[in-house]
């Protein structure tokens, strides 16, 4: 074979810069061997949440632990595998590229490579991760939770910071007191650092109380939990009143014309009314459904006996209900302000029911959140009621489906469980079903963003197939947490490429025939569909990532070469044009994540050098006539008197 230089090269600048990039690439890239399924290892269904797989691990890990087993000589092999196993699964892009390629589809990292101690997973593994009060929140949730519109108090720990693990039986009893009042959540930043990082935390633990819009508020006080629930009640601003002769009835008038409940506690000097406190976290709870207020009934005896009040009492007043029609208003025995919250967001009238009477028109001119539901209505839909408040501002109206009464209704539109959907105010096609957690922060959050986007839920009747516009097509599974991650990113891109392309997603749990029509092997396949051409989307799951693949494909800055157009272009090619070539297979680690690196190198030096990329699965015996050894590989094809064979495989000279 012939040897050239580098520097022969004419423009060698810019290779100079890529060569350790592509070295290190090639580094990466690696033979693995057969082993067992991640899954199985931790013993967890492909469906399984991140939390699922992080309580699965550690179970094992405090069973398995070479620590725990020292008679065992293949302790520390197993053990490898469960963490390797462990390390993927919970990695959301490492996990879809587990799912769709298998093992070879990861690149040589070693993920999972080293593991800690038993002590380290006994004591130090996700300090709230079995708390029910305490939300751990992650890079992927973070942002919608504390911008949803509720509280949010977040404690950022280290796993082996011992400040955090003094402070954790406190924080639990804390979450404990202020349940429902407001949020109480954790960041595990040796998990999250990079959020941690872009939240400025740098000592552990760091407490900040989060708000919509504002800026969070660090906690510096004593770590007690009478400071702790001090320093929270602080933000809690909602008014309570004091009621009497002069203002009671235009209280109650203002909060029915608002379509709001009223609560009012009767207090004596025997007691048994809310004490301040109490009041406070009641109207907190309840704020944009309900007022709430107090009446001292040692100085207003009468106007408490004209409510039949003769000693301490809780009394709820329904929106709309009638002060003389007792049945409607609800008697509330107890103090406690998870009590008297969960009876009174029982007590309120339910969302407002749309059926197929009315469906058409109502969703003709408005933005709505529609609930649908089934025969059993999981407890949070009782919460639903809240959505009213929250997207008030928003101009979301909320309400609900019956789709046991309708289910034609329902059938028309694909849905057969229950599920929460946005429609954007432009009639019945277009809307978008949710697919993250079913709690009320992250249904705010996507109802705010959805409405603002432009993706639309498919199904065959509105599935793009005359192709008249280009579209972005994404194929996923709701039970898959990469096509979770992807589709707020979806959302942002389809606002940015408005009306230039068109964006749906289309459920293949529901739609098996149209996936398997298009061959969709795993989630999410995401696919541009224009005219005649298909192109597969293969980045990242962000935003930029597929606005750069679009612009790419609009202006495209790697020529896709198959073997014809090779030898035409590059082997034949004029004298004095330069190529850089990237053999690659679509299921390498390593090539997939040169994908982006290369289009953005191939613009850097358009004019200079040309840059082209062949599919080595696609013309797998072409590459293997070019002697093509490794993925990615990267060739230079220097154009002065180019004879066959004259290139440089990124620094090795051939
Ligand atoms: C209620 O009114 C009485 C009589 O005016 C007064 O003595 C008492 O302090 C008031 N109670 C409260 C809690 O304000
Ligand atoms: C779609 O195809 C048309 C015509 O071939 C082309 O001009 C346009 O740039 C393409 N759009 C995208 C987003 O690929």
């Amino acid at each position: 074979m012939g040897h050239r230089v580098v520097t022969g090269v004419q423009q060698p600048r810019p290779i100079q810069l890529i060569l350790p990039l592509v070295l290190l690439v090639i580094l990466l890239a690696a033979v693995w061997a057969e082993s067992q399924d991640y899954y199985k290892l931790l013993g967890v269904s492909r469906e399984a949440m991140t939390r699922e797989i992080r309580q699965a691990f550690k179970k094992l890990a405090l069973t398995m632990h070479p620590d725990k087993t020292p008679g065992d000589p293949s302790a520390h092999e197993k053990f490898l595998q469960v963490n390797r196993a462990y390390e993927v699964l919970k990695d959301e892009d490492l996990r879809k590229k587990y799912d769709k390629y298998g093992e070879k589809g990861l690149d040589e990292q070693q993920q999972g490579g080293r593991y800690e101690s038993w002590n380290y997973y006994r004591y130090d593994f996700g300090i709230y991760d079995d708390d029910d009060e305490i939300i751990t929140l992650d890079s992927g949730d973070f942002d919608s939770a504390v911008n949803s519109g509720e509280i949010w108090f977040i404690n950022f720990y280290f796993p082996r910071c011992s400040h955090c693990h003094q402070l954790a039986p406190t924080w639990r009893e804390f979450a404990k007191e202020m349940d429902g009042v407001i949020r109480i959540g954790a960041v595990n930043c040796g998990d999250n650092n990079h959020l941690c990082r872009r939240k400025g935390i740098n000592s552990y633990p760091s407490l900040f109380i989060y708000r919509a819009e504002q800026k969070p508020e660090k906690f510096n006080g004593e770590r007690s939990k009478d400071s702790l629930v001090h320093f929270s009640m602080q933000f809690i601003t909602t008014t309570v009143t004091q009621l009497w002769q002069g203002n009671v009835f235009n209280e109650i008038e203002s909060a029915f014309s608002l379509g709001l409940g009223l609560l009012i506690t009767f207090c004596f000097d025997t007691g048994d009314c809310l004490e301040p406190r109490t009041r406070q976290k009641v109207a907190g709870m309840l704020d944009g459904l309900v007022k709430v207020g107090w009446m001292n009934c040692t100085s207003e005896e009468q106007l408490c006996g004209s409510f039949q009040v003769t000693s301490g009492a809780t009394i709820f007043f329904p929106p709309g209900s009638s002060l003389d029609q007792q049945g409607s208003v609800l008697w509330l025995n107890t103090l406690d302000s998870k009590e008297i919250y969960n009876q009174v967001i029982n007590h309120l009238p339910d969302l407002q029911l749309l059926t197929s009477d009315n469906f058409q028109s109502k969703l003709a001119h408005h933005r709505w959140l529609v609930s649908f539901t089934f025969r059993d209505r999981s407890p949070a839909t009782i919460e639903y009621k809240k959505l009213q408040a929250f997207l008030r501002n928003d101009h979301i109206q909320v309400s609900r489906v019956d789709c046991i009464a309708d289910s034609e209704l329902c059938k028309s539109l694909y849905i057969d469980k229950p599920c929460v959907a946005v429609f954007k105010g432009l009639g019945i096609n277009d809307f978008e079903i949710h697919h993250g957690k079913d709690v009320l922060y992250n249904i705010v959050g996507f109802a705010r963003d959805s409405v603002h986007a432009h993706v639309t839920t498919l199904r065959p009747d509105n599935f793009p197939s005359d192709r008249k516009e280009p579209w972005l097509v994404d194929f996923f599974a709701p039970w898959c947490p990469p096509c979770r991650a992807l589709l707020p990113e979806l959302r942002k891109a389809s606002i940015q490429l408005s009306g230039r392309m068109k964006f749906g997603t289309l459920d293949c749990t529901i739609h098996h025939n149209l996936c398997s029509m298009y061959n969709i092997q795993a989630y999410p396949t995401t696919v541009l569909f224009n005219g005649s051409s298909v192109h597969e989307y293969e980045g990242q799951h962000s935003a930029d990532g597929i606005l750069e693949f679009i612009q790419d494909l609009v202006h495209p800055s790697v020529v896709v070469l198959d073997p014809s157009s090779f030898t035409e272009r590059v082997k034949d090619g004029l004298e004095g044009s330069i190529w850089l070539v990237d053999f690659y297979a679509p299921w390498c680690g390593p090539c997939q994540v040169l994908i982006p690196e290369w289009r953005r190198m191939a613009r850097l030096l358009s004019g200079q050098i040309l840059v082209g990329s062949v599919d080595c699965q696609r013309f797998q015996s072409f590459c293997q006539s070019q002697n093509v050894r490794a993925y990615p590989e990267i060739r230079l094809y220097p154009g002065k008197s180019r004879k066959p064979d004259h290139y440089i495989v990124a620094g090795r000279r051939i």
